[in-house]
């Protein structure tokens, strides 16, 4: 299929025939069931219920029932002509407390749902850690204490032992920015800290759980590929001036060379550190040994482009983001920018040995509307992804190798802190009936992926 009525045509024959063609969930976002068949309360069950952190006063206690309708999505994801799907493990649901034996009602769900996505021809990507951790954990202090690596190695020693023959894809960690940033420095997101040296402490210890888990996956399942999914933004300067090109470089430092010079082998940024003096993590001997354990690839998750300025009074990185008008914006306020998506590839390609690349998460949120026809005429996003795919075939020819592309997100979800006020979904929910209505931009993906 050829597109004529965008600015970039682009089909299926582009990429290699192999490239892997995903849509992205999460377990919190779209399973609910919260207190079914064993699951403990997360981090956001517990955040959730706190009057004023959820913009709509929601939770993920229902969200898309995809726990008891996982049949009909993965039947969607397959009529779409997706060849995987990456979902994640809720924490909860295997371990509901902290010297427990395994739920066998939480791995039986995670063995079928697996089963189901093999009959379907979708490949399993497996996500251990998309930011549900068990509450009873956080009460002990969550990821600051380093004991909550060795649970979730315990965990993540279940969980690929349970279905280490069936997947072969394993992402340790969702977005460790988000875990640590978010979760503990803006509380923007449960557990809901505000507290700097907090964060990086949990940070740290996110990336070390990370490192060991690698080695331990592998030697649990043959032929597994290990990797990371992190969120990375290419930063932009407010202007030309050299004060916010200075801004530039503090700001990278730590949102995206934290994460991928550690991975990499070459410590956090000594920018960073710099900035960051006194607040910067406890490290023990072997960590950075550790989080620099080989990977098999890495995951990026790209939305949109930071831009920020200097900004002298901004403790610790003297930066603050800001929102230019003249940009195309999502009704999120998320700025669109397929070409920062080919920025972001091929600069992680040309600064760090990463292997094969693939997008693990891509998306955007429009405020969308079910038509009286039954409906959901979302052409924004159906160009969103028309041309962030355009992105990707122009990253791949700049010579970065990227491996598949998974949408954010198969369907309308509980968009954390935003509750369900944000859809990013290729499928629409009717929230009161549960039905799901495959949008325009999931019409588009399905005819693309679908087409001779
Ligand atoms: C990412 C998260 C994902 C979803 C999208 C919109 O940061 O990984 O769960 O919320 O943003």
């Amino acid at each position: 299929m050829i597109l004529t009525d965008l600015p970039t045509a682009i089909q299926r024959s582009d990429f290699a025939s192999d490239f892997l063609w995903g849509v992205s969930t999460s377990a919190y976002q779209i399973e609910g069931a919260a207190a079914e068949d064993g699951r403990v309360p997360s981090i956001w069950d517990t955040f959730s219920a706190t009057p004023g952190k959820v913009r709509d006063g929601s939770s993920g206690a229902v969200a898309c029932d995809h726990y008891h309708r996982w049949e009909e999505d993965l039947d969607l994801a397959q009529a779409m002509g997706l060849n995987s799907y990456r979902f994640s493990i809720a924490w909860p649901r295997i371990f509901n407390g902290v010297d427990a034996e395994p739920n066998a009602k939480g791995l039986a769900f995670y063995s079928k749902l697996v089963d189901a996505m093999l009959a379907r021809g979708l490949q399993p990507w497996c996500t251990l850690y998309h930011w549900d951790l068990p509450q009873y954990l956080e009460d002990r202090g969550g990821w600051a204490n380093r004991a909550t690596i060795d649970a979730f190695l315990h965990y993540a020693d279940v969980v690929s032992k349970h279905l280490g023959e069936r997947v072969r894809h394993w992402i340790t960690h969702n977005e460790p920015w988000c875990t640590a940033m978010h979760g503990n420095w803006d509380g923007m997101h449960a557990p809901g800290n505000k507290s700097l040296p907090l964060a990086l402490q949990v940070c740290h210890n996110v990336l070390v759980s990370h490192g060991l888990a690698v080695p331990l996956i592998r030697a649990n399942v043959p032929g597994a590929k290990v990797g990371i999914a992190l969120s990375l933004h290419p930063v932009k300067a407010a202007s030309d001036g050299a004060a916010d090109r200075q801004a530039v470089l503090r700001h990278d430092a730590l949102r995206n060379r934290w994460f991928l010079d550690a991975l990499y082998g070459r410590g956090y940024p000594e920018l960073a550190l710099q900035l960051v003096g006194r607040d910067a993590p406890q490290v023990l001997p072997g960590d950075m040994e550790a989080i620099a354990a080989t990977m098999d690839f890495l995951g990026v998750n790209y939305y949109f482009p930071e831009v920020v300025r200097d900004a002298p009074e901004q403790y610790p990185l003297r930066t603050s983001i800001v929102y230019p008008q003249d940009r195309q914006r999502t009704d999120f306020g998320w700025e669109v920018s397929p070409q920062g998506l080919v920025e972001l590839l091929e600069r992680v390609a040309r600064d760090y040995p990463a292997g094969d690349l693939y997008v693990t998460e891509n998306g955007s949120s429009y405020d969308d509307h079910l038509d009286a026809d039954g409906a959901v005429n979302d052409t924004a996003r159906r160009d969103y992804l028309v041309r962030h795919l355009a992105a990707v075939r122009d990253a791949i020819a700049a010579g970065a190798n990227i491996k598949g592309y998974f949408a954010w997100s198969l369907l309308d979800n509980f968009e954390w802190a935003e509750g369900y006020l944000r859809r990013f979904g290729l499928t629409y929910i009717d929230y009161p009936t549960q039905r799901r209505i495959l949008k325009q931009s999931g019409r588009w993906y399905s005819a693309f992926l679908q087409a001779e």
